[in-house]
């Protein structure tokens, strides 16, 4: 799951626009970077000369690629296409890196995708005569593409669109391309699966992956569909058609985005600024929702599948990583509250394991980004068994939104930090409206608790902030546990808050790369009690809930094998403090909803610990934002 971004134009500099446009999409993937410059010599002089393309390309960041271009590059480009890479076929280097440029140096194109056949084209194109540099899919696309130019160069020279358009006829996988050629002014791009937005500028057109390189320059988008393919001619029109060369008159989306929004906003990282905006996420998700007194929720998402959730004899949840987490937390809530089965599945799978779908059945597919594969994949897959499709999403106009039959937004903002934070809270608080929708429209809720669960809802933004007010606190407990000698974590909860541990354990390993497992806490003496020692801590979960008993129980049996112990607890509880070495006290709130609190404290002692060992927060190794791959 790359990043790509284009700029065909007249007013800016294009390398700017790019370089630029490639770091707001480095959470995209960040293990190399290249950007391809278009000019034609011939504008600078009056002289008749062809296009020239000059490509650059750097192992790491994009700032190391930035850093490597000499400053003889001809800069006032206003044809330039980048990428920032998440490796997926060769290792991260110089020469994996893209823009990838075909043998014969005709086709010059970016890619964010899988080619999954490529070895067959590989094959095909050495059969050919044509001898490739990298080990990437990327580059074999690059020639099959000059392949069919060149074959069909007779009958028509330079069609570059209709090259592209045979080229991709054969090609199984997930792309989106942006393509250019010394031998044409065009550019041309094209999607399948993987995202493409298209910025329409006052002076041209600014390309990219999603719409953070693009609000820069304008707030114009067109969202390519799948197997479409754009062509942008003379640097000024556009016209999109799809595989089949039919026009597609295309639909512009004003986005609803702000540079502030992309910016750390004073904060040392993305992922403590969205850490700090929960209490405004939270409240945005459920403001204009939760409703006041005993009127119903205000959910109009939902109402169209509502029939189908009302006589559901089970709702399927399916999500990946930090969000199957919050399906997790969903299925707790609306078995509570709704008395509905709820089966949850790691969309990955979920895909292939052919499951019971009737015809009717309703799955639910939470996502932050609206563009994980596995998730996709999966909703078409039940959708192809008849099944009604609910998006939880957060990403506005994002392929999931677009696939779903209903769904809601969970308003949480964009999200630039890997690590998710602030869209797993927005999600949480989104299956907590549902249960309550639910809940009360089956009639398991009666009037008094429907007043409670609304009253206790609608507190959490505010007891999010007085969390955050002890920010200084838990950050200066989380340093008694930076230490490298600390490298194994167990997070141990019961009930509600056992997806709170997954989660926890999840943040710290996905950016301080310690190893850490989250259990239920009555599971630990099954085996992993087993790893116990002074450098094996355990972070304990146990508000103050039907559950807290068999808690304490589990943390003794911990100290008496002398594990260091972290427990977060609720307000007024002074036993924890007797057991554990270190406690954390959060505001009470409804049981279930509790997650919602007890996910904070965790965020930043993963972040804390990360940054201590010196770790980038907002870009792990390894991870990209949105997995676009399956
Ligand atoms: C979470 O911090 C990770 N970024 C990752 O596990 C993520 O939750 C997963 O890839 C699912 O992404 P999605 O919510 O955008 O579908």
């Amino acid at each position: 799951m790359c990043g790509i971004v284009g700029y065909v134009g007249s007013k800016y500099y294009g390398p700017d626009v790019v370089i630029n446009g490639l770091r707001r999409l480095e959470y995209r993937g960040y293990d190399s970077a290249g950007i391809a410059i278009r000019y034609n010599p011939g504008e600078r002089t009056d002289a008749m000369y062809g296009n020239v393309i000059e490509n650059w390309r750097e192992k790491g960041g994009v700032d190391e690629l930035y850093d490597s271009i000499p400053e003889s590059v001809i800069w006032e480009s206003n044809c330039v296409i980048g990428h920032t890479r998440w490796a997926t076929h060769g290792v991260p280097s110089r020469r994996n890196a893209h823009p990838h440029t075909s043998m014969n140096r005709t086709i010059t194109l970016v890619h964010n995708g899988i080619i999954e056949n490529y070895e067959t084209l590989r094959k095909k194109l050495i059969q050919e005569g044509y001898e490739f540099e990298s080990q990437t899919d990327t580059e074999v696309l690059a020639n099959w593409i000059e392949y069919m130019y060149n074959k069909i160069y007779s009958e028509t020279p330079g069609d570059l669109e209709l090259a592209v358009r045979l080229a991709l006829k054969d090609v199984v996988g997930a792309y989106a391309i942006l393509v250019i050629s010394p031998e044409t002014d065009n550019v041309i791009m094209a999607k399948k699966s993987s995202p493409l937005a298209i910025g329409i500028a006052d002076d041209g057109f600014v390309i990219a992956s999603d719409a953070t390189p693009i609000v820069e320059y304008t707030k114009d988008v067109i969202y390519l569909e799948d197997e479409q393919i754009a062509v942008i001619e003379n640097n000024s029109d556009i016209r999109i058609t799809d595989l089949n060369a039919v026009e597609v008159d295309p639909v512009i989306e004003r986005v609803d985005l702000d540079l502030e929004q992309i910016e750390k906003g004073g904060f040392d990282s993305f992922m403590m600024k969205e850490i700090n905006e929960q209490p405004e996420t939270i409240q945005n998700c459920i403001r204009g929702r939760l409703t006041d007194g005993l009127d119903q929720l205000m959910m109009g998402g939902i109402d169209p599948v509502m029939p189908q959730l009302l006589r559901a004899n089970k709702i399927f949840i399916i999500a990946c990583g930090t969000s199957w987490h919050a399906a997790l937390t969903g299925k707790n809530m609306i078995e509570k509250l709704a008395r509905i089965p709820v089966e949850v599945d790691y969309a990955s799978e979920f895909r292939y394991k052919d499951p019971i779908i009737k015809s009717g059945d309703v799955v639910i597919g939470i996502t932050q980004s609206g563009e994980t594969a596995d998730t996709k994949a999966a909703m078409e897959m039940a959708r192809e068994r008849g099944a009604t499709l609910f998006g939880v999403v957060n990403v506005v106009g994002s392929s999931i939104a677009r696939l779903a039959d209903a769904g809601m937004y969970t308003h949480s903002g964009i999200e630039v930090g890997v690590a998710s934070t602030k869209a797993f809270t927005g999600q949480v608080a989104a299956m907590a409206l549902l249960a309550i929708k639910l809940g009360r429209q089956l009639g398991n809720i009666n009037d008094d608790t429907y007043l409670r669960l609304k009253s206790s809802l609608k507190s959490i933004p505010a007891k999010v902030a007085k969390i955050l007010s002890q920010t200084e606190d838990i950050l200066a407990i989380a340093d008694e546990y930076t230490d490298e000698k600390y490298h194994d974590f167990l997070y141990l909860a019961r009930g509600h808050n056992f997806p709170i541990a997954l989660e926890g354990a999840l943040k710290l390993k996905e950016i301080s790369y310690a190893h850490a497992e989250g259990y239920p806490a009555g599971e630990m003496k099954h085996g992993p009690i087993a790893l116990i020692d002074e450098n094996c801590p355990s972070v304990f979960i146990l508000p103050n809930d039907k559950d807290y008993g068999k808690v304490i129980s589990n943390m003794q049996e911990v100290k008496a094998r002398s594990g260091k112990v972290l427990a977060i607890v609720n307000e007024g509880d002074e036993l924890a403090e007797t057991i554990a070495d270190h406690v954390i006290k959060i505001p009470e709130c409804e049981e279930i909803f509790m997650p919602l609190l007890t996910v904070i404290p965790l965020q930043l002692i993963s972040y804390q610990i990360a940054t201590a060992r010196g770790k980038n927060v907002d870009k792990p190794r390894n991870l990209a934002k949105s997995v676009t791959v399956e």
